[in-house]
């Protein structure tokens, strides 16, 4: 966790944010001027900091395992940033591994003592929320694709992302702006 992180009022925004946008397993679009502090709300809400290189160097299990299942099933939220030239079928890719990653973590909390083998699928419906930051970098065949997805499986879904990304989902109508960050 960062030690510089303070709590402060945007931040609590966010999470009552990203918890109602759970609740009605929706999509949210999150806006807001750079700066004011939405990837760092977004990655606390997600224990990011940690979980990330802990399941980008998937592999070998030490004994920081457990510490790892508890924070991916407290937050149970995937947060993936795209690259500025994304493209739809690698961040498709991406989210899923993400999502197969921290489901396992999750699961393993969850079964710690269940050793039958699990469904790939199965651990995927265990991630409640995704969260993608800088979404401003997605074109428009991603935002269908993920759109595609979120009708699917109903996984909710936030997008972050500058003043102004509100206007370029005003076609999607299942999308809202419910809560900018100021
Ligand atoms: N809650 C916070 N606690 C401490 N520093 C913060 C916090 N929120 C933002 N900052 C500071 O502001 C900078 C920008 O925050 P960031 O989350 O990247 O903004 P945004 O994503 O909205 O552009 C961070 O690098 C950090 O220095
Ligand atoms: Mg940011």
């Amino acid at each position: 966790m960062n030690p510089a992180f303070i709590v402060t009022k945007e931040h609590r925004r966010f999470n009552e944010f990203a918890n109602a946008v759970r609740k009605e397993r929706t999509i949210g679009i999150c806006h807001g001027d750079a700066g004011v502090g939405k990837t760092l709300s977004a990655r606390r809400y997600a224990n990011w900091d940690d979980l990330e290189p802990y399941i980008t160097e998937w592999g070998p299990r030490g004994d920081q395992d457990e510490k790892h299942y508890t924070l991916a099933n407290r937050s149970r939220t995937v947060f993936y940033t795209p690259d500025v030239l994304c493209r739809p079928k690698t961040l498709m890719e991406d989210i899923h591994r993400y999502q197969v990653r921290i489901g396992s973590c999750i699961d393993e909390h969850l079964h710690k003592l269940d050793t039958a083998p699990r469904s790939m699928n199965r651990v995927t419906t265990l991630v409640e929320l995704l969260i993608i930051d800088e979404a401003e970098r997605l074109n428009a065949t991603a935002l269908e694709l993920l759109r595609d997805n979120h009708d699917r499986t109903h996984l909710p879904m936030i997008l972050i992302g500058m003043p102004g990304i509100d206007q370029r989902f005003r076609h999607y109508p299942q999308l809202y702006s419910g809560s900018s960050q100021k």
